[in-house]
């Protein structure tokens, strides 16, 4: 099924100088960009964006480490791509994640893992919603 999801570059990555290298690996698989932006979230939106993980021990870590610089904010488009992009981003935790995934060669811990990706289509819309207009969707 041709899905869409959202994909997030995450301050270490960006500060790693790799946004490159980490859009090159959806492109090579067959995966279309159809919207990209780079913006620094405030701490009110990284809230609000990982709201789902408020009760979590991570929270108020993660929420400060989303803001500490730029991101770049992606929507990914494709057969599977809500599957196929978690594939390409490994586990979570980087010591966990298979070898040759962006989170393998890219991140630095399970909280600096140097992307985002929507888990479900309906997170998917939620997440692509929260940053894009259906006018920014380029396909
Ligand atoms: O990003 P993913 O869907 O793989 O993981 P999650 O369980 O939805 O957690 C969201 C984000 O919280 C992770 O990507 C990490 O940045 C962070 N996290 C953390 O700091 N410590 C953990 N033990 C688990 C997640
Ligand atoms: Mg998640």
């Amino acid at each position: 099924m041709m899905e869409r999801t959202l994909s997030i570059i995450k301050p270490d990555a960006v500060k790693k100088n790799v946004i490159g290298k980490i859009v090159d690996r959806f492109e090579s698989q067959g995966i279309r960009i159809v919207a990209m932006k780079k913006l620094q979230l405030s701490l009110e939106e990284a809230k609000a964006f990982y709201a789902v993980h408020k009760e979590r021990p991570f929270y108020e870590s993660l929420t400060q480490f989303m803001t500490s610089g730029p991101v770049v904010v992606m929507v990914l488009e494709g057969e599977g791509v809500i599957a196929k992009n978690r594939a390409i981003m490994g586990a979570t935790n980087p010591a966990q994640a298979d070898p040759g995934t962006i989170r393998a060669d890219f991140a630095s811990n399970v909280e600096q893992n140097a992307v985002h990706g929507s888990d479900a289509p309906e997170t998917a819309a939620q997440e692509i919603a929260f940053f894009f207009s259906g006018r920014q969707l380029i396909g």
